[in-house]
């Protein structure tokens, strides 16, 4: 029977069969033939998902001085019911990533279709055609438990079966340079060890040319500035690896105003990574209980981050929203941890902060349930049956990526207390995290399983017309900072919603004129950490007394 894997768009694509594999290589044979004779080099982008799409487009947009093009490049993706949408897609010239950046749509079309140097394939034989091979995989963290990271442990299939596949495609002198964010170590000692046995197996004297550069992209309205115009770190296995992964990335990235810098060991690029979105989990983390302080103390924390930022030495300071989700910061902290143990032996444990901060993004957002709950109470009405809109499911603002959001635990928590949820998002089409949630993001680790009453979730879809999301609804929550509610006029939502509603404000949407006018349309409005909501409610109550 054939198997099918399901866009987006609904759109269905049959999986490929036996019979395919061998008139797909030869259709990439014949074609980088010619790519070759005008002196192309050829990279396989092995995983075209979130990271790998957008590289694999900023690669094959790549020219020398006189503007030609230098690489050919191919996506390989391997072909599961989840992901082979993406290759068909790709070959149209579409982005299989939702952006708000037009730029990532733009250079996809232009690299397929016009300077046709972008093409997308499932076989992984592609790889014996590859001078580059960059591998954008996944390499997930499983946790055991909600609010606990040391019960998990790194899930290094998709990325061990990577290296496998490569060595025992790639030619001796074939670069491999590895993007996704491992844990430190896994270049030398898990990458390398396989590749060396494979080529061995094959008669293949020489060492892999192994380099690691770990990605920074910043999926939004940047997206393609955030992986072509961005500053790189990168090192390599030996100094051959560390010397071409260098040429390489000089003439794919524009290094020039951002340049590179050259670690002596991949364990280095790769701890780079981690610390790097560990110092940010740890800096979101921290300003949680100062979030509580402020509800809980008339304090506006927005406008107290907003002062503190002014002085330079604390410009990064950042509000944390409804829970740090995404897909790298709740995970990479765990990837170091685990490879302290597993990759290099040690047994005591030093990791304190690392892994308490990604304790408490995990939960953060089951606090929002707790908002929501309080206004619906103030208002006389019960949680349990209230019709509650969740505004954005995605991780963050102007992205499709739904991954680990703070929304999937408001969602969940509030079901658990018996509420109707909805949700609206303009990136996402399917909350496969709920529709597929005996699938997503595995069969055995959906987060369904820390809450109870889930089975109904599967049927929750996204709506795309905020006015039929809002008709009817108790409550909304502002969980996402899409463009689309930052100027949402409360007079509209309250006509659109049909009544007065409790409002939450997560993200520090709401300016202090639109509280007010909520207030005065006969809302409850609540926020995290906004606790200066219940002095501009008090002003308006006495307004309204004074006026009566
Ligand atoms: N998403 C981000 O914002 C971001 C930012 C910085 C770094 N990263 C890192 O980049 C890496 C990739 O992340 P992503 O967000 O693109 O993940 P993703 O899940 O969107 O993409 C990974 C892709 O690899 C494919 N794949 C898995 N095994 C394969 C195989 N054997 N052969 C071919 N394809 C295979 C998957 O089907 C998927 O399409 C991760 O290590 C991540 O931590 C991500």
């Amino acid at each position: 029977m054939a198997e099918y894997s399901i866009g987006p768009t609904g759109e269905k694509f049959q999986l490929p069969g036996k019979e395919d594999y061998a008139k797909e290589f030869a259709r990439l044979e014949e074609r980088v033939k010619s790519e070759r004779s005008l002196e192309r080099e050829i990279v396989v982008v092995m995983g075209v998902g979130f990271v790998g799409a957008v590289m694999a487009a900023v690669i094959a947009d790549a020219r020398d001085k006189e503007g030609k093009p230098t690489k050919f490049v191919i996506g390989m993706q391997r072909p599961s019911p989840r992901s082979f949408w993406k290759i068909p897609v790709l070959n149209r010239g579409l982005s299989p990533v939702s952006a708000e950046d037009p730029e990532v749509g733009l250079m996809i079309n232009r690299c397929v279709n016009e300077k046709k140097t972008l093409v997308a394939t499932y076989t992984y034989d592609a790889l014996k055609l590859a001078d580059v091979v960059v591998v954008d995989v996944q390499c997930d963290y499983l946790k055991e438990s909600l609010g606990d990271v040391r019960q998990g442990r790194a899930d290094m299939r998709a990325l061990e079966e990577s290296f496998e596949v490569i060595a025992e495609r790639i030619g001796p002198e074939t670069l491999v340079l590895i993007e996704t964010t491992v844990a430190p170590g896994t270049t030398e000692q898990i990458a390398y060890p396989i590749m060396k046995k494979m080529f061995k197996k094959r008669g293949i004297e020489s060492d892999p040319l192994l380099a690691h550069s770990f990605e920074r992209v910043m999926p939004g309205r940047n997206y393609v500035a955030s992986i072509r115009d961005f500053w790189r770190v990168c090192s390599g296995v030996n100094d051959e690896a560390r010397q071409r992964v260098v040429t390489f990335l000089k003439e794919v990235l524009n290094t020039e105003k951002f340049p590179l810098t050259v670690l002596d060991r991949p364990i280095e690029s790769e701890t780079a990574k981690i610390v790097e979105n560990s110092f940010r989990a740890a800096i979101l983390a921290f300003l949680d209980e100062w979030s509580l302080f402020a509800e809980r103390n008339g304090v506006d924390l927005i406008k107290v981050i907003n002062a503190i930022k002014v002085r330079p030495t604390h410009s990064n300071i950042i509000f944390p929203g409804p829970g740090i989700g995404g897909y790298c910061l709740p995970k990479d902290g765990g990837l170091g941890q685990w490879a302290y143990r597993h990759i290099h032996g040690f047994e005591d444990d030093i990791f304190k902060i690392t892994p308490l901060a990604i304790n408490i993004n995990d939960t953060r957002s089951l606090h929002v349930a707790q908002l929501t709950r309080d206004g619906l109470r103030n208002m006389g009405r019960p949680i349990a049956s209230a019709e509650i809109l969740v505004l954005g499911a995605s991780y963050r603002e102007d992205v499709g990526d739904t991954r680990y959001s703070g929304s999937e635990l408001i969602v969940r928590r509030l079901t658990e207390m018996g509420a109707e949820l909805r949700v609206h998002d303009p990136y996402v089409l399917h909350w496969w995290e709920f529709e597929k949630q005996d699938e997503y993001p595995s069969d055995s680790h959906s987060l369904k399983r820390f809450f109870r009453g889930q089975e109904r979730l599967k049927d929750l879809r996204v709506e795309q017309d905020l006015k039929k999301a809002l008709d009817g609804t108790d409550a909304v929550i502002f969980a996402v900072r899409h463009q689309a509610y930052l100027n949402l006029d409360p007079a509209e939502v309250v006509r659109m919603a049909g009544g007065p509603i409790t409002v939450v404000d997560c993200f520090g949407i709401l300016d202090d004129g639109r509280i007010r006018r909520y207030f005065e349309l006969g809302c409850e409005v609540k926020g995290l950490g906004r606790g200066h909501v219940k002095r501009i409610k008090d002003q308006v109550r006495a307004k309204t007394r004074t006026d009566d």
